[in-house]
């Protein structure tokens, strides 16, 4: 008897050791998700050596939320888990797909009560090198922390108010191993749930597309890729403005190296990498003719009238698989989208000046067809295969 009892506490203790140490939160819950005994590898990614060196140090990642791989996978759950939302029918990744580049294929998403999104549904990489006050397409989230709260508690997205998603979080079990391996104690709050989602975002990082392989190569965004076909380099220099050697208004202009602010009288700098293929600024690309419109954008959220019509530059990575494309997905293919560039601009009262030639009008490419082939193939030269296909940023519920 004595004996029985030294050797269930022995048992009990070796359970207790094996659970806090095997650090993934799998333990009595492999029925509810599939999680590695070791969580993957979040934290410390292998960039290739021109990815970060171009990166001009900027990063969003506030010194309070840096990555920890057990932190990114309570992340990781938080964003699958449709108990996220007030009837238990949408998650983050119902709008935000892994296989579409963490987008949607409709223009407008459906969200927890059948109703359709005010705007498009964006996808996202390399989030941590996005400017500050840069968050959603009229920008009105100042960071990322903030942001991941807000679809929570949207009235079509997820309908849920900050108590309720702490109480219930709290109450369902599963999560009390991840908390405490996230955090070190079970307790659920805002601001962890936050910084767990914000962290699982930011480790949504694209380096494995073509375009990185060339940049590897050559180590210049201008020259000619040996990896690429002759149409993707010549729809490389359309995009880089090396067709029209005045560059103004070319795509790098605003869909520019990371975050350096360029202003289209500057040189684009020599050891230029487009990291996110997206500038900090917003702009106005002449979707419209003028400000009668349902949604004007950045314009609005500040009260400034001359930026009526202005949205974030959008990131190009995976954009071959975030479409429908544009604030609102009115335009559903990229040759639709170079149409638009190449002759659809419109004369809007606050287009941007990156659009406008000289004398003021609405400058058009006039892109041949050819030209305009080359271009979309360019585009498709930033899909991330391994990304849309890769476990640890996968669905890890089991039904
Ligand atoms: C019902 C669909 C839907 C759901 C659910 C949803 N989103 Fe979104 N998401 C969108 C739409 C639409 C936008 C663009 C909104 C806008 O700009 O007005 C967006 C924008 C974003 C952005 C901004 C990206 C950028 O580049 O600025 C992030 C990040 C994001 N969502 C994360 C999340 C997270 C995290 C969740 C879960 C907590 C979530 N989303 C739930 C539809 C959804
Ligand atoms: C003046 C700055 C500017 C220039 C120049 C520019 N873009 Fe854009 N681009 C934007 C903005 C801003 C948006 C979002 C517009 C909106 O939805 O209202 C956008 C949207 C896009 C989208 C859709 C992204 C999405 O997620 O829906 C693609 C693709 C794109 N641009 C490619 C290009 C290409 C190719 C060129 C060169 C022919 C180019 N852009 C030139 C600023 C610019």
């Amino acid at each position: 008897m004595k004996l029985f009892k030294l050797f269930s506490v022995f048992i009990v203790t070796l359970t207790l050791i094996s659970c806090s140490s095997d650090g993934n939160g799998n333990e009595g819950y492999s029925d509810v998700y599939n999680l590695p005994v070791i969580p993957y590898n979040y934290s410390n990614p292998n960039f290739p050596h021109t990815f970060t060196s171009y990166v001009y140090g900027f990063d969003n990642t506030p010194s309070n939320n840096t990555l920890t791989d057990n932190i990114v996978t309570l992340g990781r759950v938080l964003f699958y888990d449709k108990k996220m939302s007030i009837n238990n029918t949408v998650s983050c990744a119902s709008c935000h797909k892994q296989e579409l580049g963490f987008s949607d294929d409709t223009p407008k998403s459906i969200g927890f009560d059948g109703d359709h999104t005010f705007r498009n549904s964006m996808g996202f990489a390399n989030v941590g090198f996005y400017g500050a006050e840069n968050f959603f397409w009229d920008h009105s989230a100042a960071t990322l922390e903030e942001q991941v709260l807000i679809p929570i508690q949207d009235e079509v997205e997820m309908g849920m108010t900050l108590h309720e998603l702490v109480e219930k979080i709290g109450a369902l079990e599963y999560y009390s191993p991840l908390f405490e391996n996230a955090f070190g104690d079970t307790q659920v709050t805002n601001n962890r749930i936050s910084k767990a989602l914000s962290q699982f975002i930011r480790s949504i990082y694209s380096y494995n597309t073509k375009y990185d392989e060339g940049i590897e190569i050559t180590n210049d965004i201008f020259v000619y890729f040996p990896n690429f076909t002759a149409e993707e380099n010549l729809g490389k220099d359309i995009f880089n403005g090396k067709l029209t050697p005045e560059a103004i208004g070319t795509c790098i202009t605003c869909h520019l190296p990371n975050n350096v602010p360029l202003h289209f009288d500057q040189p684009i700098p020599d050891n230029a990498n487009q990291v996110i293929f997206s500038g900090a600024e917003e702009d106005n690309v002449g979707l419209d003719i003028d400000i009668n419109v349902e949604d004007n954008g950045v314009g609005v959220i500040l009260g400034v009238t001359s930026l009526y019509g202005h949205f974030k530059t959008p990131s190009l990575r995976n954009i071959e698989l975030t479409g429908p494309y544009m604030h609102d997905g009115r335009l559903a293919t990229l040759e639709k989208v170079v149409e638009h560039y190449s002759t659809g601009v419109l004369a809007h009262p606050y287009l941007s000046a990156h659009m406008k030639n000289g004398n003021g009008d609405p400058r058009h490419l006039d892109l041949t067809p050819e030209e305009s082939a080359a271009l979309v193939a360019f585009l498709k030269t930033l899909t991330d295969y391994d990304l849309i296909s890769d476990e640890k940023f996968s669905d890890p519920f089991i039904d």
